[in-house]
């Protein structure tokens, strides 16, 4: 096995405020928080399933996901995927990234409250032949149960409550869990989410792969970058591991006072990667008052928006820029006989050349303005270099974690609105709390409103 990336990692535009030399000085940390996560021994190391992908994914699984995908792509033009945080957003990540014009649609549901989407949800979907894909690891995420409730209802009244339940899949908890006592009791096809992995570290399992394979994504390809590159990424060595070396570079820049981490790039079709980054990095550092804030900007457009926080603002963030270096389609400025715009210096370029002068403006515009940066190369955009990326940004997000001190793989700040959200629906179970929230918001509700 090649221990090859497609990935390339560029620290040129973090001088002079890291130097390699201090990046590599952190081996001793690292090594440290290799060692907590290869020992399977460091906090959270229930949940390290992820770090083999290929035994999260089997080859039999992935055919019979491949399979299932065939046959709901046979009997319906849409598939919904009912599911909220880790269990959708790994799953738009790549499809957004790689799915092409004509593929079969994936729409998103359960991963919002809004009354209004849900709305047109439900009327863009009357008369449409859909199948629904729910995924839920507990099966009692507000979210997803709600809109699975009222999709399933859709679909009964479209096509029959028999069939209906093969247009049903469910992925979820293979033992446990309300929506594996759904799957029984109905008949639902179904697949598991392994126990020993977390939400946000799913999306090379069936909770990502389904949806992917249905989308006409070559899963196979997906999943060989994603092993290729945890091969690539098992030395603690930072001059032959890439996922350390980012994980050292930006704990670094922390502790020097960046707090935030901007993913860039100046691709639209990343949106929903930088999504995915942002849970994953998010869920996993920002506990015990620590934690660098992940935010996302696409350039260019962003570069008229928010170019110039990022240009001139407060001076706490480092910025990492996801590269496309090649693999774009050919579109040429056309010359124009009038010139009014001035552009005709611009004349038989292609558009993709012009992104790249942009991005490499940004880059230096940024360094010069206090913006320590880095890039994050993949060749092009299609399956295997973009599963070799998810691992890496996993595998450096574990390792980032650690060398914080805190565990990965926990999330106890989430629940902390859900608690008070079913105290206010007076949820049963909650009674003793309903009181307490109810008073505590309307100590606070209306209290400084200011009405024109
Ligand atoms: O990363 C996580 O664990 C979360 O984002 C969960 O995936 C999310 O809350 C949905 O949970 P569940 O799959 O149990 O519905």
């Amino acid at each position: 096995m090649s221990t090859q990336t497609p990935i390339t990692l560029d620290f040129s535009y973090l001088l002079p405020d890291v130097t390699a030399e201090e990046i590599f000085d952190l081996q001793p940390y690292v090594t440290a928080a290799h060692e907590l996560l290869q020992a399977r021994n460091g906090p959270g190391n229930d949940f390290l399933g992820w770090l083999d992908p290929a035994a999260i994914m089997p080859a039999t699984q992935l055919a019979e996901i491949r399979q299932t995908a065939a046959r709901l792509r046979a009997e319906a033009d849409v598939m919904v995927v009912v599911g909220i945080g880790g269990s959708y957003l790994g799953a738009r990540a790549v499809i957004e990234a790689l799915s092409v014009p004509g593929a079969p649609e994936v729409w998103y549901a359960g991963q919002t409250l809004s009354a209004d989407y849900t709305a047109a949800l439900l009327k863009a979907l009357r008369g449409k032949r859909f199948c629904l894909n729910v995924v839920s690891k507990s099966g009692t995420t507000t979210e997803p149960a709600v809109a699975f409730r009222l999709l399933r209802a859709l679909l009964q009244e479209q096509v029959g409550v028999e069939k209906a339940r093969e247009l049903i899949v469910a992925t979820t908890d293979p033992a446990s869990g309300a929506l594996r006592g759904e799957v029984t009791r109905e008949g639902y096809t179904s697949f598991p989410i392994p126990g020993n992995v977390g939400g946000r570290y799913s999306v090379l399992t069936a909770v990502g792969m389904l949806p992917i394979a249905f989308a006409g994504v070559d899963v196979e390809a997906l999943l060989a970058g994603a092993v290729q590159c945890a091969h690539a990424c098992t030395e603690p060595d930072l001059h032959r591991n890439p996922a350390y070396l980012y994980a050292a570079a930006r704990n670094l820049l922390y502790r020097k006072g960046k707090t935030i981490e901007l993913l860039s790039s100046f691709e639209p079709r990343l949106h929903y990667l930088a999504e995915w980054w942002k849970q994953l990095y998010g869920e996993s550092e920002g506990k015990q008052s620590m934690g660098i804030f992940p935010a996302s900007v696409e350039f260019t457009t962003d570069l008229h928006s928010m170019g110039q926080w990022i240009q001139q603002g407060r001076r706490e963030i480092m910025e990492t820029f996801l590269d496309i270096t090649g693999g774009m389609p050919e579109v040429t400025i056309p010359k124009d006989a009038v010139n009014a715009d001035g552009l005709n210096f611009l004349a038989g370029m292609p558009v993709a050349e012009v992104n790249r002068r942009a991005f490499e403006g940004t880059a230096l515009a940024h360094h010069d303005g206090g913006v320590p940066n880095m890039t994050i190369a993949l060749p092009e955009l299609t399956a295997a270099p973009l599963g070799a990326l998810l691992y890496f940004f996993e595998k450096a997000c574990g390792v980032s974690a650690y060398l914080l001190g805190v565990n990965p793989f926990n999330q106890p700040g989430v629940e902390n609105y859900k608690q008070n959200m079913f105290s206010l629906l007076n949820k049963p179970g909650y009674e003793e709390q309903a009181t307490r929230v109810a008073t505590a918001v309307r100590e606070y509700q209306g209290k400084q409103v200011v009405k024109f």
